[in-house]
């Protein structure tokens, strides 16, 4: 089933920029939007923390919205080196990542973290954007939609609604690789999410999954089409504005 929002096309720069590289990234987009008289898909750019004031500045009144690549479970308190959701909603921006496997890997983050960020992130306004994905371990032993439905039931905090989460498939294998899912396999796992998020959200059917891992120009037309893909989370094709620009215009409307 396709939900009725148009497709969410989220930029994650990683630990990726300048602040010189983001207002060029950032205006080149908006040049590329005002182009448009309407327009199919939302823009999202997650840039790291110390770039999202010059993005805010860029973007202006586009429409392009912004967004965190993490944020801590507290409202405030001795962390040192970590970002609140409040903060980044005080920053301007209006979603977070939460759970990306980078995050998961380097810090440990299991999806009890990952449940309190994005309830953490809700609690400041934000929308979190909670990612799941099996590794190629998990893939190659069959586990794939088993790991993920546990990720989903696991990292989604109660009460959460269509309005106030989006769930972000990524298989590790497929990050930063350059080999992305096939359509069949992100049509399953996106079907399998799909059926968790009925079970567990009110409006679940509503909810916006996207995809992620090795998203480009050149595939994202057959991944966009794929039923209950309602997005892409983009890495490093996201540092390019043509490439990221064409993966949006990529977005069946
Ligand atoms: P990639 O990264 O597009 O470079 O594979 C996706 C992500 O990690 O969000």
């Amino acid at each position: 089933m396709k939900t009725s929002t148009r497709p969410l096309i989220a930029g994650n720069w990683k630990m990726n920029g300048s602040r010189a590289f983001a207002k060029d990234i950032a205006e080149a987009l908006v040049n590329r939007l005002s182009e448009h008289e309407e327009v199919g898909f939302e823009m999202l750019l997650c840039p790291p923390a110390p770039l999202i004031d010059v993005v805010r500045e860029s973007v202006g009144a586009s429409g392009i919205v912004i967004g965190g690549q993490d944020c801590h479970t507290a409202k405030q308190g001795a962390h040192t080196g970590d970002i609140a959701a409040v903060m980044l909603a005080d920053a301007g921006c209006n979603y977070v990542i939460v759970g990306h496997s980078e995050r998961r890997g380097d810090y440990g983050e299991v999806d009890a973290v990952v449940r309190d960020k994005a309830a953490a992130a809700q609690m400041a306004g934000l929308i979190p954007l909670v990612c799941v994905g099996e590794t190629v371990e998990q893939r190659e032993a069959g586990e794939a939609v088993e790991i993920v439905t546990k990720q989903v039931e696991g990292s989604i905090p109660n009460g959460s609604s269509a309005s106030t989460v989006i769930v972000a498939y990524e298989p590790v294998w497929a990050i930063g690789t350059g080999r992305s899912a096939t359509v069949k396999d992100i049509a399953e796992i996106h079907n399998s999410i799909r059926t968790v998020l009925s079970k567990i959200v009110v409006d679940g059917e509503s909810v916006r999954i996207l995809y992620g891992g090795s998203v480009k120009p050149d595939n994202a037309a057959a991944i966009l089409s794929v039923d209950n893909v309602n997005g892409a989370l983009v890495g490093g094709a996201s540092l390019n504005a043509h490439e990221f620009f064409s993966i949006a215009e990529a977005a069946p409307s």
